[in-house]
């Protein structure tokens, strides 16, 4: 499974792309909002910082007018993903771009069958929204769990990003599924990195380590 961060945060961004570990990432307009900047801003600096995969989202809902802005998009960066919605009007965007090699992630997916749907319009990925399907009592995991069987059934190309990943127990069931993808928020991340074995270890490690020195 292929890790990205789901920020707009070019710090933090920056800071785990030092360790080599984050393979792309995914923004939408509350991440941007909540960065304080705009999305002109910011999207060329993740670009820069990652080569891989950089979701960028439409805001537009008509057709014309999200083809219209990915063709903006993408001429940011060779990089750019453009993310459009599940909505009517966005899948026949993604019939489109795709025709023109444009690369989508049809974002705020909540059931196999739109996923069905994304995947044949031509997404290069698709975003199921576990943490939101949580939230109202649903079991997000198990969505992509059949995600991942479905796709595999029918041989798509179209990738799997697990989003609205809220905790590591979300990673691990990620991971299990067989998801392509799972986009992780910055603080989980962190979360994903620590244990209280290793830090414990560690200071013992150090403790014997010093006191080898005084022998
Ligand atoms: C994914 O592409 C979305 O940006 C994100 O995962 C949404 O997560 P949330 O439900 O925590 O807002």
């Amino acid at each position: 499974m292929k890790i990205f961060m789901d920020t707009a945060n070019v710090e933090e961004i920056r800071e785990f792309a030092d360790m080599g570990i984050v393979y792309g990432v995914t923004t939408n307009p509350s991440l941007i909002a909540k960065s304080g900047r705009t999305q002109a801003e910011v999207i060329p600096e993740i670009c820069a910082l990652i080569p891989g995969p950089v979701s960028a989202e439409v805001i537009s809902q008509d057709c014309e007018g999200m083809v219209k802005e990915a063709r903006e998009l993408v001429k940011i960066a060779d990089n750019v993903v453009v993310k459009i919605p599940c909505i009517t009007e966005g899948l026949k965007a993604v019939k489109i771009l795709a025709a023109e090699g444009i690369k989508t992630n049809v974002t705020l997916v909540f059931s196999l069958g739109q996923a069905l749907l994304a995947a044949r319009a031509g997404a290069s990925y698709v975003s199921p929204f576990i943490g939101r399907l949580d939230d109202i009592g649903q079991d997000g995991s198990k969505l992509v769990e059949d995600m991942v069987k479905v796709f595999r059934n029918y041989q798509f190309k179209t990738e799997i990003i697990a989003a609205s990943v809220r905790n590591m127990e979300h990673v691990d069931r990620m991971m299990l599924a067989g998801a392509d993808i799972a986009t992780i928020p910055t603080k989980v991340l962190r979360e994903l990195i620590k244990h209280e074995l290793t830090d414990k270890g560690l200071a013992k490690f150090m403790e014997d380590y010093q006191n080898s020195l005084k022998k």
